[in-house]
C-alpha cells in the first residue's frame, strides 16, 4: 500500500491503483453531469454540468455561495455527490485518482510548527515519494518555484498570508500531479503576487498540467484559457473568455457584463 494525501486527509491507495488512468492521456480532464449536493436544507449544487479539457487553465467563476468549493471537494473525492456523476481523469473521484491530482484548499492547511521546506517535504512523503535524495531535490525545486528559497527555514506560523498561499501551492504540486484544483488561490494577494501566481499557472499549463481554478474576480477570469460561469449551484455558461463575451452579442463587453448577461438569461432578468 502507498499513502496519498489530500491536504490533511490521508487515504490509502494500492500501488496497482496508482497506475490506473495513466494509460493514455484523456482528452477531457473533468466531466460533471447533473451534480447535486445539499448541506441539510441548503442546496449547494443544483444539477451542475462541467467539461474541462486537458491542458488548459480552467476558471470556475462565480460569486460567494455559487458552489465552487463544494464542486471542487466532490471532484477531489472529499465529498460524494448526492446526484449526478463526475469523472476525473476518466474515473469516478476516489483515492485511486488522488495520486494524480493536486488540491490547494481555500484556506491553506499547513503545519505551523514545521518550516516552509518541512511542510512541502511532509506532503512529498505522504504522497509516497520514498527516496530522500529525489524528495529533497523536488522540495528544493518547489521552494524555488514559489520564490521562498530565502525563507525555506522559516516556520509556517510566522509567514504572511501570501507566503502561506505560496507554500500551499508548492505542497499541492510536489508529487507532480497532472491535474490541479486550486480553490480561490489568488484571494487576498497583492497585485504583484497575483501576477506571480499567474506566471506559475501559465508555466504549469505550458508543461501540460490541467488547472481548475476557482475565483470570484473577473481579473482571474480574463487570464483563464476557458471558463465556466457558476451561479446558485449551476453552470450558466462555459467557453473561452472570448466566446463568452461574443455570446452576449457585443464582443467588446467585459467578462463581468458577460456574467450578468448569462445570469439574466437564466432568471429572466433578475440577477440577485
Ligand atoms: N459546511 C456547510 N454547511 C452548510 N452550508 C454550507 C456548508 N458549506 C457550504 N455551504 C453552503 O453551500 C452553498 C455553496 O457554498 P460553497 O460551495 O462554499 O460556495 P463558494 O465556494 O462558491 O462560495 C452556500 O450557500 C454555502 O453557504
Ligand atoms: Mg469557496
Amino acid at each position: 500500500m502507498q499513502t496519498s494525501c489530500i491536504m490533511g486527509q490521508v487515504v490509502q491507495i494500492s500501488k496497482r491503483d496508482t497506475k490506473v488512468g495513466q494509460k493514455d492521456r484523456q482528452q477531457t480532464a473533468v466531466v460533471a453531469e447533473g451534480l447535486t449536493f445539499s448541506y441539510g436544507s441548503v442546496k449547494a449544487l443544483d444539477g451542475l454540468d462541467l467539461e474541462v479539457p486537458e491542458g488548459v487553465s480552467f476558471g470556475l467563476l462565480g460569486p460567494n455561495g455559487a458552489g465552487k468549493t463544494t464542486l471542487i471537494r466532490i471532484l477531489v473525492g472529499l465529498l460524494s455527490p448526492q446526484g449526478g456523476e463526475a469523472r476525473v481523469l476518466g474515473e469516478q473521484p476516489s483515492p485511486s485518482v488522488a495520486a494524480q491530482i493536486g488540491y490547494m484548499p481555500q484556506l491553506p492547511a499547513l503545519y505551523g510548527e514545521l518550516s516552509v521546506a518541512e511542510n512541502i517535504e511532509f506532503f512529498a512523503q505522504v504522497y509516497g515519494m520514498k527516496g530522500r535524495a529525489e524528495r529533497m531535490e523536488r522540495v528544493e525545486e518547489m521552494v524555488r518555484l514559489v520564490d521562498l528559497w530565502e525563507r525555506r527555514k522559516e516556520l509556517a506560523m510566522n509567514l504572511s498570508g501570501g507566503m502561506r498561499q505560496r507554500v500551499s501551492l508548492a505542497c499541492a504540486l510536489v508529487h507532480g500531479p497532472r491535474l490541479l484544483f486550486l480553490d480561490e488561490p489568488t484571494v487576498g494577494l497583492d497585485p504583484q503576487l497575483r501576477a506571480a501566481f499567474w506566471d506559475y499557472f501559465h508555466e504549469l499549463t505550458h508543461q501540460g498540467i490541467t488547472l481548475v481554478i476557482s475565483s470570484h474576480t473577473m481579473d482571474d477570469a480574463a487570464r483563464c484559457g476557458r471558463l465556466a460561469f457558476l451561479r446558485m449551484g449551476r453552470t450558466i455558461a462555459q467557453g473561452t473568455p472570448q466566446e463568452l463575451r461574443a455570446a452576449t452579442g457585443d464582443p467588446d463587453v467585459d467578462l463581468e457584463a458577460a456574467f450578468l448577461h448569462f445570469a439574466r438569461q437564466e432568471t429572466g432578468g433578475d440577477v440577485l
